[in-house]
């Protein structure tokens, strides 16, 4: 049995529009959606471009639009779609680079703005000083830790996508990843208080929805909405 596979094609510069070239490929009961754009590559059209490194949900980087819905194609069977057809596109939201790839240097742009890392003050500790956190300490923030950058809440985003200025569900989740661990001492407040940031959010939720790793950005963000709000009246609140 064979499943066919309809990928969108594109070289930005050389080709008028993106245009779909359909292939058959093995449907196997264990093959994802990765599984058969690889047998593409290897067995029958090897110009087809697209990302992906691990195949096991970590590194982020296989994310597509398979029949309209953003998804982990390393994570997403075959065999969902019955007999077919698949439709692979790139995701949507990002410029298009060739065929499956997207331009990511936005996306990285915004997860700097946060600034993602543990801000100490008035401290002069050698770099080697250790920071102890309790269990519950750890578990405020670690939901938050566990994205892995694929940029589907980003395509899945209906504010994203008619908004490209939009600090977006990833950026603002990663943000309150640092804001929510005890021996972080930022303030984020310049860049999340912003229309284009917490205050855009139209809480659709479909940034959760499509989280392959349960996030919950939607959450996030409406968290610090209210952070932001409680401020307006005590202006020593930061968290
Ligand atoms: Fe790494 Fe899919 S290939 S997440």
């Amino acid at each position: 049995r064979t499943i066919r596979m309809e990928v969108a094609r594109y070289r930005p510069g050389q080709d008028a529009e993106p245009v779909f070239q359909g292939y058959d490929v093995p449907l196997m009961s264990d093959w994802a959606v990765l599984d058969g754009l690889n047998y593409i590559k290897d067995q029958l059209d090897g110009s087809l471009s697209y990302r992906w490194s691990c195949r096991m949900g970590v590194c982020g980087s296989c994310g597509m639009t398979v029949n309209g819905e953003a998804r982990l194609t390393c994570g997403t069977f075959l065999t969902e779609y019955g007999e077919g057809p698949v439709r692979i596109e790139p995701l949507k939201g990002f410029p298009v680079i060739r065929d499956l790839v997207v331009d990511i240097e936005d996306f990285l742009a915004k997860l700097s703005s946060v600034r993602p890392w543990l801000i100490r003050e008035g401290e002069d500790l050698p770099l080697t000083a250790e920071y102890a956190q309790t269990p519950e300490q750890l578990e405020a923030y670690k939901q938050y830790s566990m994205c892995i950058n694929c940029l589907l809440c980003y395509s899945a985003c209906p504010v994203y996508v008619l908004d490209p200025d939009f600090l977006g569900p990833a950026a603002i989740a990663l943000a309150q990843r640092y804001n929510l661990d005890s021996r972080d001492m930022g303030d984020r407040f310049d860049v999340l208080n912003q229309d284009d940031a917490v205050w855009g959010c139209t809480f659709v939720g479909e940034c959760t929805k499509v989280c392959p790793k349960h996030v919950d950005p939607a959450e996030a963000i409406q968290r610090y909405k209210l952070t932001a709000a409680l401020r307006s009246v005590l202006p020593w609140s930061r968290r």
